[in-house]
């Protein structure tokens, strides 16, 4: 199963090219026994909490570092007064869970106490191919992008995920709402929120130090995080289909005439060369009106990031939490500042609407 899992891997992703010798580097070697690796109790496993045994548990589809099926999902929980707003979090801050409500801060409450959860989001695990590469990506080069006051009255905003860290403002590029700046930060994150496993302070405030189990912590020392950190670098980019059905070109043509790119944008420039990531990786609402669900500091209720659509035909259900099963209904189900580009779509003809299918099928 390991061996057929690398040998699909190797003929899904990207040419060798850049990656072709990181496969073989033993930091890498490493860190893919890491993210394959099922934790138990005795390696530091909950918190007591936790959504996965391991990190491969929810990303693994088509192959390890993939996205996750639908039941896979994490969900969210929160108050917003059945709708009515401001949403806040329960005491304890936000928390994924799986299974059920996290038994943290108060949470397993119910009407009438103050504190009972009335509002859910679900969140769909992503692929993880090419991380690396956007990790690349400057923050000025995304803030670039950004048009908060929609200087251009195209209907489209689009502002940069902002985090404090260390009295610094960084950029934030990973996660559906762009909260976290750099794959390391993710891997202390994912340790923490899915697998309750505590890390070492590497001095940027993400992970937890210290849980509620008896195993001493960090229960994952710095060097594991290293490897894990450079193996989801060193993940390849999706590979293009290579379809050579002329309808593919039609349908980028159309991509970009019914406004897609401009918040998929084809590429952007990382530090190696241009990146074909089809994000702006900045946050827009595109949900529809009376939507409810989390907001974070700096991303209010609606607002996800641009989802990046290299690899998207591998990694139905679709949007963040799933809710669409094609890459059509996923289109169809943008609104507010995606209403315009998705009316444009549906205005295509039949033959024009499958082109740009298709052409979304080849990335
Ligand atoms: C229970 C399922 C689950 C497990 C287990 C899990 N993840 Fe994830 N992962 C998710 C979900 C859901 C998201 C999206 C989270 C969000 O944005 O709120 C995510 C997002 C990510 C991202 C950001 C990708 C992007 O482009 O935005 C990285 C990196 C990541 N996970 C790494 C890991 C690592 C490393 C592990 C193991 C330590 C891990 N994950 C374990 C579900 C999981
Ligand atoms: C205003 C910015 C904007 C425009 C315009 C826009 N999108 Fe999106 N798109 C987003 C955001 C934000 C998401 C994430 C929404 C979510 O997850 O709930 C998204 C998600 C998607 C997804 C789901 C990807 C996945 O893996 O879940 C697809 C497919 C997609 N867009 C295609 C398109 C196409 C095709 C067009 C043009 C008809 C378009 N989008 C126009 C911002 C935009």
């Amino acid at each position: 199963m390991r061996a057929l899992q690398v040998a699909v891997l190797a003929c899904l992703l990207a040419p060798a090219s850049a990656q072709g010798s990181v496969e073989g580097d033993p930091h890498f070697v490493r860190g893919r026994a890491l993210f394959d690796k099922a934790f138990h109790r005795a390696s530091g496993l909950g918190s007591p909490d936790y959504n996965g045994d391991s990190c491969r548990a929810c990303h693994q589809d088509p192959t390890l570092g993939g996205a996750g099926a639908l039941e896979l999902n994490v969900s969210r929980f929160g108050r917003d007064s059945f709708g009515a707003g401001p949403y806040r979090d329960l005491p304890g801050g936000p928390v994924s869970s799986k299974f059920r409500l996290p038994q943290v801060g108060g949470r397993e409450e119910y009407p009438p106490a103050p504190n009972f959860p009335d509002v859910f989001e679900q969140r769909q695990p992503p692929a993880l191919f090419g991380v690396g590469l956007i990790e690349t990506i400057a923050g000025a080069t995304i803030t670039a992008n950004e048009d908060p006051t929609d200087a251009n009255s195209d209907g489209v905003f689009g502002i940069a995920r902002r985090i404090v860290i260390n009295g610094t403002i960084e950029i934030g590029r990973y996660g559906w709402k762009a909260q976290v700046p750099l794959v390391r930060d993710f891997v202390h994150d994912a340790m923490a929120e899915e697998l309750g496993v505590t890390t070492q302070d590497e001095g940027r405030a993400f992970g937890r130090r210290a849980d509620a189990d008896t195993i001493a912590d960090p229960e994952l020392p710095s060097d594991a995080i290293a490897d894990l950190d450079f193996f989801l670098r060193g993940l390849p980019a999706p590979a293009r289909g290579g379809s050579s059905d002329p309808r593919v070109a039609i349908g980028e043509a159309s991509f970009a005439q019914v406004g897609c790119a401009v918040c998929h944008r084809p590429t952007l420039q990382g530090g190696g060369g241009s990146v074909p990531l089809y994000s702006n990786l900045l946050l827009h609402n595109v949900m529809p009106a009376g939507f409810r669900g989390m907001a974070e500091p700096g991303a209010g209720v609606g607002f996800y990031r641009t989802t990046p659509l290299w690899g998207v035909k591998h990694t139905a259900p679709y949007l963040h939490d799933g809710r669409a099963e094609t890459l059509e209904q996923a289109i169809l189900q943008h609104a507010g500042e995606a209403q315009a580009s998705r009316d444009a779509f549906a205005a295509l003809s039949t033959p024009e609407r499958e082109a740009l299918l298709l052409f979304l099928q080849d990335l």
